[in-house]
Protein backbone atom coordinates (compact mmCIF):
# COMPACT_ATOMS: atom_id res chain seq x y z
CA UNK A 1 0.00 0.00 0.00
CA UNK A 2 1.25 3.46 -0.88
CA UNK A 3 1.73 6.21 1.84
CA UNK A 4 -1.38 8.34 -0.22
CA UNK A 5 -3.38 5.49 -0.45
CA UNK A 6 -2.85 4.55 3.31
CA UNK A 7 -3.53 7.80 4.55
CA UNK A 8 -6.95 7.98 2.37
CA UNK A 9 -8.09 4.81 3.74
CA UNK A 10 -6.93 6.54 7.75
CA UNK A 11 -9.38 9.62 6.44
CA UNK A 12 -12.49 7.75 6.14
CA UNK A 13 -12.64 7.55 9.90
CA UNK A 14 -15.83 9.88 11.03
CA UNK A 15 -17.59 10.12 14.37
CA UNK A 16 -20.44 7.75 15.02
CA UNK A 17 -23.88 8.07 13.96
CA UNK A 18 -25.50 10.82 16.72
CA UNK A 19 -22.23 11.41 17.83
CA UNK A 20 -20.79 14.89 17.54
CA UNK A 21 -17.54 16.70 17.87
CA UNK A 22 -17.68 20.20 19.42
CA UNK A 23 -15.43 22.53 17.36
CA UNK A 24 -14.82 26.36 18.08
CA UNK A 25 -16.08 28.76 18.04
CA UNK A 26 -19.09 26.58 18.62
CA UNK A 27 -17.64 25.82 21.98
CA UNK A 28 -17.76 29.48 23.22
CA UNK A 29 -21.78 29.49 23.44
CA UNK A 30 -20.97 26.05 25.23
CA UNK A 31 -18.56 27.67 27.66
CA UNK A 32 -20.85 31.14 27.91
CA UNK A 33 -23.92 28.21 28.97
CA UNK A 34 -21.48 26.60 31.58
CA UNK A 35 -20.05 29.64 32.88
CA UNK A 36 -23.46 30.76 34.19
CA UNK A 37 -25.21 27.92 35.12
CA UNK A 38 -22.45 27.49 37.16
CA UNK A 39 -22.33 30.96 38.55
CA UNK A 40 -26.25 30.79 39.59
CA UNK A 41 -25.36 27.12 41.23
CA UNK A 42 -23.32 28.54 43.10
CA UNK A 43 -25.61 31.56 44.47
CA UNK A 44 -28.48 28.72 45.19
CA UNK A 45 -25.66 26.74 47.16
CA UNK A 46 -25.23 23.99 44.77
CA UNK A 47 -21.72 22.19 44.46
CA UNK A 48 -20.33 20.76 41.61
CA UNK A 49 -19.71 16.52 41.44
CA UNK A 50 -18.32 14.75 38.96
CA UNK A 51 -19.72 11.50 38.00
CA UNK A 52 -18.27 8.64 36.21
CA UNK A 53 -19.88 7.85 32.86
CA UNK A 54 -19.94 4.37 32.76
CA UNK A 55 -21.84 2.57 36.09
CA UNK A 56 -23.26 -1.13 36.35
CA UNK A 57 -26.24 -1.50 34.54
CA UNK A 58 -27.73 -2.80 37.63
CA UNK A 59 -27.96 1.71 38.58
CA UNK A 60 -30.27 2.21 35.51
CA UNK A 61 -32.21 -0.84 35.52
CA UNK A 62 -33.19 -0.53 38.97
CA UNK A 63 -33.61 3.24 38.90
CA UNK A 64 -34.99 4.22 35.72
CA UNK A 65 -37.28 1.18 35.49
CA UNK A 66 -37.03 -2.51 33.84
CA UNK A 67 -39.76 -1.38 31.12
CA UNK A 68 -38.96 2.15 30.37
CA UNK A 69 -37.64 2.66 26.54
CA UNK A 70 -34.55 3.62 27.99
CA UNK A 71 -33.74 0.37 29.74
CA UNK A 72 -35.27 -1.52 27.14
CA UNK A 73 -33.56 -0.08 23.93
CA UNK A 74 -31.92 2.60 24.29
CA UNK A 75 -29.08 1.43 26.77
CA UNK A 76 -24.85 1.22 25.89
CA UNK A 77 -24.34 -1.99 27.32
CA UNK A 78 -21.85 -4.42 27.21
CA UNK A 79 -19.85 -6.72 29.11
CA UNK A 80 -16.11 -5.99 30.07
CA UNK A 81 -13.17 -8.39 30.27
CA UNK A 82 -14.18 -9.07 34.00
CA UNK A 83 -17.85 -10.42 32.42
CA UNK A 84 -19.68 -7.91 34.24
CA UNK A 85 -22.49 -6.30 32.53
CA UNK A 86 -21.38 -2.48 32.05
CA UNK A 87 -23.68 0.52 31.25
CA UNK A 88 -22.80 4.45 29.24
CA UNK A 89 -24.89 6.80 31.36
CA UNK A 90 -28.08 7.52 29.76
CA UNK A 91 -28.70 10.05 32.55
CA UNK A 92 -27.11 11.37 35.46
CA UNK A 93 -29.77 11.01 38.49
CA UNK A 94 -28.86 6.88 38.93
CA UNK A 95 -25.35 7.73 39.10
CA UNK A 96 -25.79 10.69 41.34
CA UNK A 97 -27.89 9.04 44.16
CA UNK A 98 -25.86 5.57 44.17
CA UNK A 99 -22.77 8.03 44.88
CA UNK A 100 -25.15 9.86 47.11
CA UNK A 101 -25.72 6.72 49.01
CA UNK A 102 -22.12 5.11 48.68
CA UNK A 103 -20.29 8.31 50.07
CA UNK A 104 -23.09 8.76 52.90
CA UNK A 105 -23.79 11.95 51.53
CA UNK A 106 -27.15 12.02 53.36
CA UNK A 107 -25.12 12.26 56.90
CA UNK A 108 -24.79 16.35 55.34
CA UNK A 109 -27.54 18.79 56.82
CA UNK A 110 -29.72 18.80 54.29
CA UNK A 111 -30.34 19.91 51.87
CA UNK A 112 -27.74 18.64 50.23
CA UNK A 113 -27.53 20.30 47.00
CA UNK A 114 -24.96 18.85 44.00
CA UNK A 115 -25.04 19.50 39.86
CA UNK A 116 -23.11 18.11 37.40
CA UNK A 117 -22.34 18.67 33.74
CA UNK A 118 -21.49 16.05 31.34
CA UNK A 119 -22.06 13.44 28.67
CA UNK A 120 -25.41 10.76 28.46
CA UNK A 121 -25.87 8.37 25.90
CA UNK A 122 -28.63 6.67 24.48
CA UNK A 123 -29.24 4.15 21.75
CA UNK A 124 -32.14 6.76 19.85
CA UNK A 125 -32.75 7.55 16.22
CA UNK A 126 -30.56 10.19 15.72
CA UNK A 127 -32.58 13.54 14.65
CA UNK A 128 -32.56 17.00 15.04
CA UNK A 129 -32.31 17.55 18.24
CA UNK A 130 -31.76 13.77 19.64
CA UNK A 131 -28.77 12.56 19.41
CA UNK A 132 -26.43 9.16 21.05
CA UNK A 133 -24.35 11.11 22.88
CA UNK A 134 -25.43 14.41 24.41
CA UNK A 135 -24.48 17.15 27.19
CA UNK A 136 -26.34 17.26 30.19
CA UNK A 137 -26.04 19.89 32.94
CA UNK A 138 -27.70 18.78 35.71
CA UNK A 139 -29.00 19.78 39.87
CA UNK A 140 -30.19 17.57 42.73
CA UNK A 141 -31.37 18.59 46.18
CA UNK A 142 -31.91 16.05 48.47
CA UNK A 143 -33.53 15.97 52.17
CA UNK A 144 -36.27 17.89 51.86
CA UNK A 145 -39.76 17.60 51.51
CA UNK A 146 -40.76 20.90 51.41
CA UNK A 147 -42.55 22.12 48.08
CA UNK A 148 -40.52 25.43 48.62
CA UNK A 149 -37.22 23.70 46.77
CA UNK A 150 -39.35 22.27 44.13
CA UNK A 151 -40.23 25.38 43.15
CA UNK A 152 -36.88 26.84 44.07
CA UNK A 153 -35.01 24.75 41.92
CA UNK A 154 -37.46 25.76 38.73
CA UNK A 155 -36.98 28.88 39.85
CA UNK A 156 -32.96 28.31 39.87
CA UNK A 157 -33.69 26.66 35.98
CA UNK A 158 -35.37 29.34 34.87
CA UNK A 159 -32.89 31.62 36.08
CA UNK A 160 -30.06 29.60 34.36
CA UNK A 161 -32.43 29.66 31.08
CA UNK A 162 -32.87 33.56 31.06
CA UNK A 163 -29.70 33.99 31.92
CA UNK A 164 -28.18 32.08 28.41
CA UNK A 165 -30.58 34.47 27.16
CA UNK A 166 -33.60 31.71 26.11
CA UNK A 167 -37.03 33.43 25.97
CA UNK A 168 -40.42 32.48 25.00
CA UNK A 169 -40.31 28.74 26.77
CA UNK A 170 -43.22 27.09 28.20
CA UNK A 171 -42.72 25.89 32.16
CA UNK A 172 -45.36 22.83 32.06
CA UNK A 173 -45.97 20.88 35.62
CA UNK A 174 -48.04 18.25 36.80
CA UNK A 175 -47.43 15.47 39.83
CA UNK A 176 -47.91 11.73 39.23
CA UNK A 177 -48.66 10.97 42.74
CA UNK A 178 -46.81 8.70 45.02
CA UNK A 179 -46.48 5.03 46.06
CA UNK A 180 -49.81 5.66 48.18
CA UNK A 181 -52.07 6.88 45.32
CA UNK A 182 -49.98 5.13 42.11
CA UNK A 183 -51.95 2.01 42.95
CA UNK A 184 -55.77 3.59 42.53
CA UNK A 185 -54.38 5.13 39.82
CA UNK A 186 -52.75 2.33 38.09
CA UNK A 187 -56.16 0.56 38.47
CA UNK A 188 -58.32 3.17 37.03
CA UNK A 189 -56.05 3.44 33.86
CA UNK A 190 -55.86 -0.36 33.12
CA UNK A 191 -59.86 0.19 33.84
CA UNK A 192 -59.62 2.46 30.95
CA UNK A 193 -57.33 0.81 28.59
CA UNK A 194 -59.09 -3.02 29.35
CA UNK A 195 -61.00 -2.88 26.45
CA UNK A 196 -58.85 -1.44 23.75
CA UNK A 197 -55.52 -3.20 24.51
CA UNK A 198 -55.16 -5.82 22.03
CA UNK A 199 -55.40 -2.49 19.42
CA UNK A 200 -52.20 -1.18 20.67
CA UNK A 201 -48.66 -2.02 19.67
CA UNK A 202 -46.52 -4.64 21.29
CA UNK A 203 -44.59 -3.01 23.81
CA UNK A 204 -47.71 -1.37 25.33
CA UNK A 205 -49.41 -4.60 25.30
CA UNK A 206 -46.06 -5.96 27.18
CA UNK A 207 -46.40 -2.67 29.86
CA UNK A 208 -50.20 -3.41 30.41
CA UNK A 209 -49.86 -5.39 33.09
CA UNK A 210 -45.95 -4.95 34.47
CA UNK A 211 -46.45 -0.80 34.59
CA UNK A 212 -49.31 0.48 32.49
CA UNK A 213 -47.95 3.94 33.24
CA UNK A 214 -45.35 3.48 30.24
CA UNK A 215 -48.29 3.13 28.12
CA UNK A 216 -49.15 7.35 28.78
CA UNK A 217 -45.20 7.69 27.09
CA UNK A 218 -45.30 5.96 24.10
CA UNK A 219 -44.65 7.64 21.01
CA UNK A 220 -46.81 5.33 18.34
CA UNK A 221 -49.11 7.64 16.62
CA UNK A 222 -51.86 4.70 16.72
CA UNK A 223 -50.92 4.33 20.42
CA UNK A 224 -51.05 8.11 21.18
CA UNK A 225 -54.39 7.95 19.34
CA UNK A 226 -55.99 5.29 21.27
CA UNK A 227 -55.12 6.63 24.60
CA UNK A 228 -56.91 9.93 23.91
CA UNK A 229 -59.60 10.71 26.95
CA UNK A 230 -57.30 8.07 29.55
CA UNK A 231 -57.29 9.27 32.84
CA UNK A 232 -54.44 11.32 34.51
CA UNK A 233 -52.22 10.68 37.28
CA UNK A 234 -53.22 14.46 39.03
CA UNK A 235 -56.35 13.75 39.15
CA UNK A 236 -56.47 10.98 41.84
CA UNK A 237 -53.93 12.42 44.24
CA UNK A 238 -53.88 11.49 47.72
CA UNK A 239 -54.55 14.29 50.00
CA UNK A 240 -50.39 14.76 50.73
CA UNK A 241 -49.49 14.71 46.89
CA UNK A 242 -52.42 17.23 46.57
CA UNK A 243 -51.13 19.46 49.44
CA UNK A 244 -47.84 19.49 47.84
CA UNK A 245 -49.02 19.86 44.41
CA UNK A 246 -51.05 23.32 45.48
CA UNK A 247 -48.02 24.51 47.37
CA UNK A 248 -45.82 24.03 44.55
CA UNK A 249 -48.33 26.06 42.56
CA UNK A 250 -48.55 28.65 45.39
CA UNK A 251 -44.86 29.13 45.70
CA UNK A 252 -44.13 29.49 41.81
CA UNK A 253 -46.55 32.56 41.64
CA UNK A 254 -44.85 33.97 44.74
CA UNK A 255 -41.49 33.47 42.50
CA UNK A 256 -43.28 35.11 39.49
CA UNK A 257 -43.18 31.97 37.82
CA UNK A 258 -45.35 31.50 35.33
CA UNK A 259 -46.39 27.60 34.52
CA UNK A 260 -49.18 25.60 33.02
CA UNK A 261 -50.58 22.39 34.68
CA UNK A 262 -50.43 19.70 31.94
CA UNK A 263 -51.75 16.68 33.20
CA UNK A 264 -50.56 15.09 30.11
CA UNK A 265 -47.33 15.70 30.99
CA UNK A 266 -45.31 12.01 31.59
CA UNK A 267 -41.45 11.45 32.25
CA UNK A 268 -39.72 8.68 30.65
CA UNK A 269 -37.96 7.43 33.69
CA UNK A 270 -39.71 5.52 36.59
CA UNK A 271 -38.23 7.25 39.87
CA UNK A 272 -40.18 9.61 39.45
CA UNK A 273 -43.06 11.18 42.34
CA UNK A 274 -45.28 13.71 42.88
CA UNK A 275 -43.80 16.72 40.85
CA UNK A 276 -42.91 16.59 37.30
CA UNK A 277 -42.01 19.22 34.85
CA UNK A 278 -40.83 19.68 31.47
CA UNK A 279 -39.80 23.27 30.15
CA UNK A 280 -40.58 23.27 26.23
CA UNK A 281 -39.53 25.50 23.06
CA UNK A 282 -42.04 26.08 19.96
CA UNK A 283 -38.66 26.46 18.27
CA UNK A 284 -37.39 22.68 18.14
CA UNK A 285 -40.50 21.22 16.36
CA UNK A 286 -40.77 17.54 18.00
CA UNK A 287 -37.73 17.31 20.55
CA UNK A 288 -38.92 20.64 22.15
CA UNK A 289 -37.91 20.07 25.68
CA UNK A 290 -34.85 21.65 26.58
CA UNK A 291 -34.64 20.88 30.09
CA UNK A 292 -37.11 18.47 32.71
CA UNK A 293 -37.08 16.99 36.01
CA UNK A 294 -39.19 15.80 38.77
CA UNK A 295 -38.64 14.58 42.37
CA UNK A 296 -37.85 11.23 43.12
CA UNK A 297 -39.00 10.39 46.65
CA UNK A 298 -38.22 6.85 47.08
CA UNK A 299 -34.75 6.87 44.76
CA UNK A 300 -32.25 6.61 47.77
CA UNK A 301 -33.88 3.75 49.36
CA UNK A 302 -33.94 1.81 46.68
CA UNK A 303 -30.21 2.24 46.26
CA UNK A 304 -29.71 1.16 50.07
CA UNK A 305 -29.96 4.16 51.57
CA UNK A 306 -32.27 5.91 54.42
CA UNK A 307 -35.77 7.10 52.98
CA UNK A 308 -34.62 10.90 51.64
CA UNK A 309 -36.90 13.08 49.72
CA UNK A 310 -35.58 14.40 46.48
CA UNK A 311 -35.67 16.11 43.32
CA UNK A 312 -33.80 17.98 40.45
CA UNK A 313 -33.81 18.46 37.00
CA UNK A 314 -31.30 18.22 33.90
CA UNK A 315 -31.01 21.14 30.69
CA UNK A 316 -30.19 19.26 26.91
CA UNK A 317 -27.73 21.40 26.33
CA UNK A 318 -27.69 20.48 22.34
CA UNK A 319 -30.97 21.82 22.43
CA UNK A 320 -30.49 25.20 24.61
CA UNK A 321 -26.98 25.58 22.25
CA UNK A 322 -29.02 25.46 18.88
CA UNK A 323 -31.41 28.29 20.47
CA UNK A 324 -29.02 30.70 20.85
CA UNK A 325 -26.51 30.01 17.66
CA UNK A 326 -25.62 32.54 15.30
CA UNK A 327 -26.31 34.69 18.22
CA UNK A 328 -23.36 34.56 20.77
CA UNK A 329 -20.50 33.32 18.42
CA UNK A 330 -17.41 35.01 20.52
CA UNK A 331 -13.82 33.95 19.18
CA UNK A 332 -11.11 35.02 21.07
CA UNK A 333 -8.66 36.86 19.35
CA UNK A 334 -4.88 37.54 20.65
CA UNK A 335 -4.16 41.04 22.25
CA UNK A 336 -0.51 40.83 21.24
CA UNK A 337 1.14 38.99 17.97
CA UNK A 338 4.55 38.70 18.89
CA UNK A 339 6.46 38.63 15.20
CA UNK A 340 10.16 37.95 15.17
CA UNK A 341 13.26 38.23 12.73
CA UNK A 342 16.33 35.76 13.43
CA UNK A 343 16.83 33.30 16.12
CA UNK A 344 17.91 35.43 18.94
CA UNK A 345 14.71 38.13 18.43
CA UNK A 346 12.09 34.20 17.94
CA UNK A 347 13.96 33.70 21.45
CA UNK A 348 13.08 36.67 23.13
CA UNK A 349 9.81 36.54 21.86
CA UNK A 350 8.77 33.40 23.37
CA UNK A 351 10.59 34.72 27.12
CA UNK A 352 8.47 37.98 26.47
CA UNK A 353 4.64 35.94 25.83
CA UNK A 354 5.40 33.78 28.76
CA UNK A 355 5.60 37.09 31.29
CA UNK A 356 2.68 38.27 29.25
CA UNK A 357 0.51 35.49 29.12
CA UNK A 358 0.90 35.45 33.34
CA UNK A 359 -0.81 38.14 32.97
CA UNK A 360 -3.96 36.92 31.58
CA UNK A 361 -3.45 38.27 27.79
CA UNK A 362 -3.44 35.78 24.85
CA UNK A 363 -0.29 36.08 23.40
CA UNK A 364 0.71 34.42 19.84
CA UNK A 365 4.46 34.24 18.96
CA UNK A 366 6.23 33.43 15.85
CA UNK A 367 7.70 29.80 15.26
CA UNK A 368 10.65 28.83 13.49
CA UNK A 369 10.17 29.67 9.40
CA UNK A 370 8.44 32.02 8.40
CA UNK A 371 9.08 35.43 7.03
CA UNK A 372 8.23 38.23 8.29
CA UNK A 373 5.37 38.77 5.74
CA UNK A 374 3.57 35.68 6.13
CA UNK A 375 4.25 36.43 9.85
CA UNK A 376 1.92 40.11 9.16
CA UNK A 377 -0.56 37.93 6.98
CA UNK A 378 -1.28 35.51 9.67
CA UNK A 379 -1.17 38.52 12.76
CA UNK A 380 -3.63 40.17 10.67
CA UNK A 381 -5.71 37.34 10.14
CA UNK A 382 -6.54 36.41 13.74
CA UNK A 383 -7.80 39.55 14.06
CA UNK A 384 -4.94 40.64 16.85
CA UNK A 385 -5.23 44.08 18.59
CA UNK A 386 -1.78 44.74 18.54
CA UNK A 387 1.43 43.35 16.81
CA UNK A 388 5.06 43.64 17.79
CA UNK A 389 8.31 42.97 15.43
CA UNK A 390 11.50 41.83 17.24
CA UNK A 391 14.26 42.03 14.67
CA UNK A 392 18.48 43.12 15.33
CA UNK A 393 17.56 46.49 15.52
CA UNK A 394 15.03 46.11 18.31
CA UNK A 395 17.42 43.71 20.60
CA UNK A 396 20.47 46.48 19.64
CA UNK A 397 18.38 49.65 20.97
CA UNK A 398 15.92 48.07 23.17
CA UNK A 399 12.84 49.64 22.03
CA UNK A 400 9.69 48.32 20.29
CA UNK A 401 7.07 49.69 17.57
CA UNK A 402 3.89 48.48 19.38
CA UNK A 403 1.10 48.72 16.32
CA UNK A 404 -2.28 49.09 17.39
CA UNK A 405 -4.42 46.48 14.51
CA UNK A 406 -7.60 48.24 15.34
CA UNK A 407 -6.67 52.28 14.97
CA UNK A 408 -3.31 51.91 12.39
CA UNK A 409 -1.55 53.81 15.52
CA UNK A 410 2.21 53.14 16.42
CA UNK A 411 4.08 53.60 19.07
CA UNK A 412 7.77 53.48 20.51
CA UNK A 413 7.74 52.02 23.82
CA UNK A 414 10.91 49.77 25.56
CA UNK A 415 11.10 46.49 24.96
CA UNK A 416 9.59 45.04 28.50
CA UNK A 417 7.23 42.85 29.26
CA UNK A 418 5.73 45.62 32.18
CA UNK A 419 5.81 48.45 29.21
CA UNK A 420 4.15 46.40 26.88
CA UNK A 421 1.23 45.63 29.85
CA UNK A 422 0.96 48.98 30.36
CA UNK A 423 -0.35 49.67 26.49
CA UNK A 424 -1.85 46.78 26.08
CA UNK A 425 -3.92 47.48 29.36
CA UNK A 426 -4.34 51.33 28.78
CA UNK A 427 -5.97 50.13 25.03
CA UNK A 428 -8.33 47.67 26.66
CA UNK A 429 -9.75 50.12 28.98
CA UNK A 430 -9.94 52.75 26.25
P1 LIG B 1 -34.71 13.54 30.61
O1 LIG B 1 -36.03 14.18 30.40
O2 LIG B 1 -34.52 12.17 30.13
O3 LIG B 1 -34.42 13.63 32.17
O4 LIG B 1 -33.58 14.44 29.95
C1 LIG B 1 -33.44 15.81 30.28
C2 LIG B 1 -33.17 16.63 29.03
O5 LIG B 1 -32.05 16.09 28.33
C3 LIG B 1 -34.30 16.61 28.01
O6 LIG B 1 -35.30 17.54 28.33
C4 LIG B 1 -33.55 17.00 26.74
O7 LIG B 1 -33.37 18.40 26.68
C5 LIG B 1 -32.20 16.33 26.93
N1 LIG B 1 -32.12 15.07 26.19
C6 LIG B 1 -32.63 13.87 26.54
N2 LIG B 1 -32.36 12.94 25.60
C7 LIG B 1 -31.67 13.56 24.63
C8 LIG B 1 -31.08 13.15 23.38
N3 LIG B 1 -31.14 11.89 22.96
N4 LIG B 1 -30.44 14.08 22.63
C9 LIG B 1 -30.35 15.36 23.05
N5 LIG B 1 -30.87 15.81 24.21
C10 LIG B 1 -31.52 14.92 25.00
C11 LIG B 1 -33.29 13.16 32.76
O8 LIG B 1 -32.31 12.78 32.16
C12 LIG B 1 -33.34 13.23 34.27
N6 LIG B 1 -32.10 12.62 34.80
C13 LIG B 1 -33.50 14.66 34.74
C14 LIG B 1 -33.56 14.75 36.22
C15 LIG B 1 -32.57 15.11 37.06
N7 LIG B 1 -34.62 14.42 36.96
C16 LIG B 1 -34.30 14.58 38.23
N8 LIG B 1 -33.05 14.98 38.31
Amino acid sequence: MTESVRKKSLMRFKSLKGIHDILPPNIYIWQHIESIATEIFRSYGYKEIRLPVIESTEVFTRSIGETSDIVEKEMYTFLDSGNRSITLRPEGTASFVRAYVEHHLYNEPPPQKYYYMGPMFRYERPQAGRYRQFYQIGAEALGIDDPKIDAEAISMLAEILKGIGLEGLRFEITSIGCKDCRPLFRTVLKDFLKDRIEDFCADCKRRYEANPLRILDCKVTSCIEMRKGSPHAVEFLCDACKEHFERLKHYLSLLGISYAVNPELVRGLDYYTKTAFEITTKLLGSQNAVAAGGRYDGLVEEFGGPPTPGLGFAIGMERVVSLLKGELRKEDVPDLVICSIGQQASEKGLLLAQGLRSKNLLVEINYEGYSLRSQMRKADRTGARYVIVIGEDELKTGTIELKDMRSGGKNKISLDAEAIIGEILKGKAG
